[in-house]
């Protein structure tokens, strides 16, 4: 059965909106670990919406699970991360004007500097995963890249608006993770996951561990965040 990483940034954007906040971030990614959570997912972004640096630092020393840090190649973004020692770095693309990541890294394109990023980070003891499209030559990149975890991107599955698109986007997934496993690369899945499409990636052989934040958030204002961590370990428990 995957493992659960829940990304908690929209609980801190939602800190962002009044200053000064009552909400505890600390308190979040406790509820969560409470509830059944494998890891705990921030991204610190270059522009820092959300997520920012003392919130990091709060969380290394207050996380028992596995904190994952997903983060930009940028320079100061890569010395940051060093100095954190997160148990997991995960390199996203990352581009201003999103909402979101879109789309996996190119690591073909940007060979070295990834290259030099990963060996930065596990000088000091992080496990480094590269969060890449499901597609056979990133994935022949990512293992040259000197990286033993990739984290397939759901995004398109996720988007998919006929069961056609489903289909093939689905068996995209499980076609790049058996090929990753081949090459013995640990294979994490994230983006756009939800409560009614996630069954069909957690079934999925060889999946290590899925990231998911949106969804859990945005059910969270129901449910609260307890609950809506619990129901969603359940579905990545459930065997199809
Ligand atoms: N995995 C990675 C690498 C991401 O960048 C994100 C978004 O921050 C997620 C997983 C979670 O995506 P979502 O918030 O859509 O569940």
């Amino acid at each position: 059965m995957p493992k659960l990483g829940v990304n908690i940034d929209h609980v801190a954007t939602l800190r962002q909106q009044r200053k000064p906040s009552q909400l505890d971030l600390i308190l979040a990614a406790k509820l969560c670990e409470l509830s059944g959570a494998d890891s705990i997912v921030v991204h610190l972004r270059e522009d820092r919406r959300h997520i920012q640096e003392a919130d990091v630092r709060a969380l290394r020393s207050s996380v028992n699970t596995k904190l994952n840090l997903e983060m930009s190649v940028a320079e100061e973004i890569v010395r940051l991360a060093c100095s954190f020692k997160p148990d997991q770095a995960t390199l996203v693309p990352e581009r201003r004007q999103e909402l979101t990541t879109e789309g996996g890294l190119d690591v073909i394109k940007l060979k070295k500097k990834i290259e030099g990023s990963v060996k930065k980070l596990k000088k000091q003891g992080i496990d480094v995963s590269l969060f890449i499209e499901p597609d056979l030559k990133q994935i022949r990149a990512a293992k040259d890249a000197g990286v033993s975890i990739i984290e397939l991107h759901t995004g398109a599955y996720a988007n998919s608006d006929s069961l056609a698109k489903i289909k093939k986007n689905l068996l995209k997934i499980k076609e790049a993770t058996s090929y990753a496993c081949g090459l013995g690369l640990i294979v994490n899945a994230g983006h756009g996951l939800d409560y009614n499409n996630v069954c069909a990636i957690a079934g999925l052989s060889h999946i290590y561990e899925l990231n998911i934040g949106y969804s859990i958030v945005c059910h969270a204002v129901f449910v609260g965040l307890e609950q809506a961590v619990r129901q969603m370990k359940k579905l990545v428990d459930i065997q199809l």
